[in-house]
C-alpha cells in the first residue's frame, strides 16, 4: 500500500494520533500505571463491561488483590465475590487460573511476548497485544471494535470487516502503523479515537486528528464504513 501516493502516510498519521493521545485523553485509572498485572485486570474487565461500571470495580479488585501473587493465593470464590455484577464470570476464573500459572510457570513474571501471552487463560489477540504494548512497549499491534472501525474509515475498507481476509488485513494495517517508539500508547490513541471522535454514529470528523488522512472522509463514506 505505501508505494501508492494516494494512501495516507503511516508516520504522519502515527504523529497526528500520537499528539491527540498527549493533550486529548481521558484521565482513566489504569493509565496511570503500566504495571502488567494492573493493565491485564483493566483490559479483562474493559472487554465486555462499559468504563463508568469498571472503575470502581477496578479499585476494588487492586485494592483486595494487589499482585498476581495475591491474586493467585486467593480462593476462587473472593475473587469471584470481586467481580460480582460484573457478569460473564468466565473472565474472573481465567483471570484466577492464568494468575496461578504465571506464579508457577513464569516463576511470577509476566511474559512480556504478545505470543506467550496468548498462551494463558483468557488472554487472546486482543489482551496480549494491549498487556505487551501497554507495559511492556513491545511493538504488538491490537484489534477491537474502535480500532476497525478507526481503521476502517481511515484507509476507506469497503468490506464486511467479520470476514477472515479483512480481519487479517485490518491487524497488518495496525501492525504497520506501530512503530518502536510509543506502541502503547498509538493503541490506545486509536480505541480513545473511535469512543470519543470516530463514533459508529455521526463521527466528529472535524475535531478528528487524522481528518486529512481520512480516505472515508474524502469520500464521505464515514457513515457507511465499516459495512
Ligand atoms: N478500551 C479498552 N482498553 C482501552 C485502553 N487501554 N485504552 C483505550 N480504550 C480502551
Amino acid at each position: 500500500m505505501s508505494k501508492n501516493s494516494k494512501t495516507p502516510k503511516a508516520e504522519t498519521i502515527r504523529g497526528n494520533l500520537l499528539h491527540w493521545w498527549d493533550t486529548g485523553r481521558r484521565d482513566l485509572p489504569w493509565r496511570r500505571t503500566k504495571d502488567p498485572y494492573a493493565v491485564w485486570v483493566s483490559e479483562i474487565m474493559l472487554q465486555q463491561t462499559r468504563i463508568d461500571t469498571v472503575i470502581p470495580y477496578y479499585h476494588r479488585f487492586l485494592g483486595r488483590l494487589p499482585t498476581v501473587e495475591a491474586l493467585a493465593r486467593a480462593k476462587i470464590d473472593t475473587v469471584l465475590k470481586l467481580w460480582e455484577g460484573l457478569g460473564y464470570y468466565s473472565r474472573a476464573r481465567n483471570l484466577h487460573k492464568a494468575a496461578g500459572l504465571i506464579i508457577r510457570q513464569y516463576g511470577g513474571r509476566f511474559p512480556r511476548d504478545a505470543g506467550e501471552l496468548q498462551k494463558l487463560p483468557g488472554i487472546g489477540r486482543y489482551t496480549a497485544g494491549a498487556i505487551a504494548s501497554i507495559a511492556f512497549g513491545q511493538p504488538a499491534p491490537l484489534v477491537d471494535g474502535n480500532v476497525i472501525r478507526v481503521l476502517s474509515r481511515i484507509y476507506c475498507l469497503r468490506e464486511d470487516p467479520t470476514r477472515s481476509a479483512v480481519q487479517k488485513r485490518i491487524w497488518q494495517l495496525a501492525e504497520e502503523l506501530l512503530c518502536a517508539k510509543r506502541p502503547g500508547d498509538l493503541n490506545q490513541s486509536m480505541m480513545e479515537l473511535g469512543a470519543l471522535v470516530c463514533k459508529p454514529i455521526n463521527p466528529d470528523c472535524s475535531n478528528c486528528p487524522v481528518k486529512r488522512h481520512c480516505l472515508a472522509l474524502k469520500q464521505n463514506l464515514q457513515n457507511d464504513l465499516p459495512r
